[in-house]
């Protein structure tokens, strides 16, 4: 199999390694201190198994990233991200190359998979808030013909914007709308683990 996809999956593992304290301490704030530790531990354990046991094309090493995430992360967080990676494997199936309009359908079908698991909307500070507009602008971009790194460029620009937004809302779901109004003024942890992994495979895009 094309060795981008374990890279594009160690870029992801990379950065949640690094912001681990980051996230967690955005779940501190509104929620239970646990985002960064629980992504961390999926996106490790996939690597685990990547590793051991090379996937014989994208929809596999999709399939068994979803899996993974599933049964490894705790919390709210695990099965959304799995169903996410589970469209995705779907969407790649009998294809051993992402082009711009795959990758459009991959964003499209992780935020329907996400929103159709979860029941959130945009506003509710969620996952959703940075993943919509990434989607949206990504899709648009691809539209006005735009290269595929300017659609990937657009796309973390507008999961940024998200996050900032998720600051100026009251959570809806999950334990922080347990806050209320008293979650204003803090980002959302999960809208920023979408933007981060956004970034980093944009970064290791360039790199290759
Ligand atoms: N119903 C939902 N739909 C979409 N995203 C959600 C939903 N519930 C929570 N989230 C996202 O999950 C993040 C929290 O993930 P975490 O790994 O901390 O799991 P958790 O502690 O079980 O979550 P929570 O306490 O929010 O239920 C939130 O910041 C939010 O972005
Ligand atoms: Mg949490």
């Amino acid at each position: 199999m094309d060795k981008s996809f374990l890279g594009a999956m160690e870029a992801i593992t990379g950065t949640i390694h690094e912001n681990k304290e980051f996230l967690t301490d955005l779940d501190r704030a509104i929620g239970d201190a646990d985002h960064g530790h629980n992504m961390a531990r999926g996106f490790h354990a996939v690597m685990e198994k990547l590793r051991a046991s090379p996937p014989a094309d994208l929809s596999t090493g999709l399939k068994t990233t979803a899996m993974t995430l599933i049964s490894t992360v705790g919390g709210a967080s695990g099965p959304l991200y799995g169903t996410a990676f589970l469209r995705c494997a779907k969407v790649m199936q009998g294809k051993d190359s992402i082009d711009k309009t795959d990758a459009v359908q991959l964003l499209g079908e992780s935020l329907d998979g996400i929103e159709s698991r979860g029941k959130a909307q945009p506003g509710d500070k969620t996952m959703i808030d940075a993943l919509k507009p990434a989607y949206d602008t990504f899709a648009a971009a691809s539209e006005q013909n735009r290269t595929f790194l300017e659609c990937l460029e657009e796309a973390c620009k507008a999961a940024e914007e998200g996050v900032n937004y998720t600051k100026t809302i009251a959570a809806r779901k999950g334990r922080a709308s347990y806050l209320g109004e008293r979650s204003i003024g803090h980002q959302d942890p999960g809208a920023t683990s979408v933007m981060l992994i956004l970034k980093a495979l944009t970064e290791y895009y360039k790199s290759l």
